[in-house]
């Protein structure tokens, strides 16, 4: 048996390929939700909109300090593995869920797997990149992405039984659900005008972003600018830590639609009929390539390395006027680079390895 842990809003959107395929084929596995994210619009919707079952287990951690939502994760986590025992744990990406999850399991002795193991941005002040390498180097099945992450995994000295290239499981959730989009959602309200190629779609939520005011500051003014430069409409929805932060800030900018967050199937229209697409998100940066829109990323370094090279993505910090230049320099790119992250089998081919390796029965 499986044990999934997740709990955040890009682990359930880039586990829903996996849970899939282990629900046609039936292979034993349960849900361990941490509940590190939980309101309606960062987690119950994707699970709505995805036909994913209800977890199994939901540890309610909410937010806190690191150190306070990575202890309660483990201690919630070690004694629902301890009752079950599962014969694999499979953690996802780089939150504190994931460090937790598979540090809970490294200790039981369970076997862990890391799906999108191998990601680097070499800059260890983002907590996500200390998450990654606990993850990766605690655990057994590295799901490497590319052969670029596969290649930073043997760099550590990761032993290459170990490392497997399965693509990235967001090409599926991206092929799985933007045609159910397209299909069955109506225009959002208040969005009722945008026209196809003619917006800007803007997300933002990293801490060393939206936590210091001078980034925040710089990246709002940045889209005004570009709003007042381009004339496009510039959509904005809108993470609820970014959302806090404006707030204690008292930060605002003139003409951009702000609005809550939105389900998947909506976002992923609203990315693949954007012009330009300006965020800090991981899981955006790779959407954008693979659905051939321009990405600018609001950020000094990135580690989706692959989008650089096939010259989907720049990067731009968080300076309104290199926020600026480089969109410029986006708006100009013409569409039309490959697909690094594989061809949407991703999935399948993680559940064909844990079941060659006998985790399934
Ligand atoms: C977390 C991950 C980040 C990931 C992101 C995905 C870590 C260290 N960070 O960041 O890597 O990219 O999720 O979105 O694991 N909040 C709500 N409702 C929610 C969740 C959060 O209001 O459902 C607010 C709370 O004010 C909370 C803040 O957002 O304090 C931050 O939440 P947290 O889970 O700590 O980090 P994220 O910024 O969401
Ligand atoms: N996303 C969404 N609604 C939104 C914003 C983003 O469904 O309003 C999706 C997006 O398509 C991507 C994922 O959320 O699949 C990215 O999550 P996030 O940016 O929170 O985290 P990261 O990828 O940076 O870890």
């Amino acid at each position: 048996m499986l044990s999934l842990v997740l709990g955040t809003r890009p682990e359930i959107i880039k586990f829903s390929p996996v849970i899939r395929e282990c629900e046609r084929r039936d292979i034993p596995y349960f849900v361990l939700h941490t509940g590190q994210h939980y309101s309606y619009q960062m987690d119950r919707i994707f699970f709505e909109e995805l036909e994913l079952p209800e977890p199994e287990y939901n540890l309610d951690v909410g937010s806190g300090l690191h150190g306070e939502q990575t202890g309660k994760i483990l201690a919630g986590a070690e004694k629902v593995l301890l009752q079950h025992r599962p014969d694999a744990v499979l953690v996802q990406g780089d939150t504190n869920t994931v460090l937790a999850g598979a540090l809970a399991a490294a200790k039981l002795r369970i076997p862990v797997g890391h799906v999108e193991a191998g990601l680097r941005s070499f800059d260890r002040r983002m907590p996500e990149e200390i998450n990654r390498i606990v993850a990766d180097h605690i655990g057994d099945l590295m799901f490497a992405p590319t052969g670029t992450s596969a290649g930073y995994l043997r760099q550590e000295g990761i032993p290459e039984e170990k490392i497997f290239v399965t693509g990235n499981t967001v090409v599926d959730a991206v092929r799985e659900n933007l045609e159910i989009g397209q299909r069955h959602r109506g225009i959002l309200p208040g969005l009722e005008d945008l026209k196809r190629g003619h917006y800007i779609l803007v997300t933002a939520h990293r801490a060393e972003n939206v936590d210091e005011r001078e980034n925040l500051s710089g990246i709002l003014k940045g889209l005004e600018r570009l709003h007042h430069e381009t004339g496009m409409p510039v959509v904005f929805p809108v993470h609820p830590r970014t959302e806090k932060m404006m707030r204690g800030f008292s930060l605002s900018a003139q003409g951009i639609r702000f609005m809550e967050p939105v389900g998947y199937l909506d976002f992923l229209r609203l990315e693949s009929g954007a012009r330009l697409i300006l965020t800090d998100s991981g899981g955006v940066q790779e959407e954008s390539c693979i659905l051939g829109i321009p990405c600018v990323t609001l950020r000094e370094n990135t580690e989706r390395p692959e989008t650089l090279d096939v010259g989907s993505n720049v990067l731009a910090g968080t300076d309104a006027g290199t926020i600026m230049e480089r969109s410029r320099v986006m708006l100009g790119r013409v569409p039309g680079w490959e697909n690094p992250y594989g061809d949407g089998q991703a999935g399948r081919r993680i559940v064909d390895i844990l079941v060659e390796k006998g985790f399934t029965g």
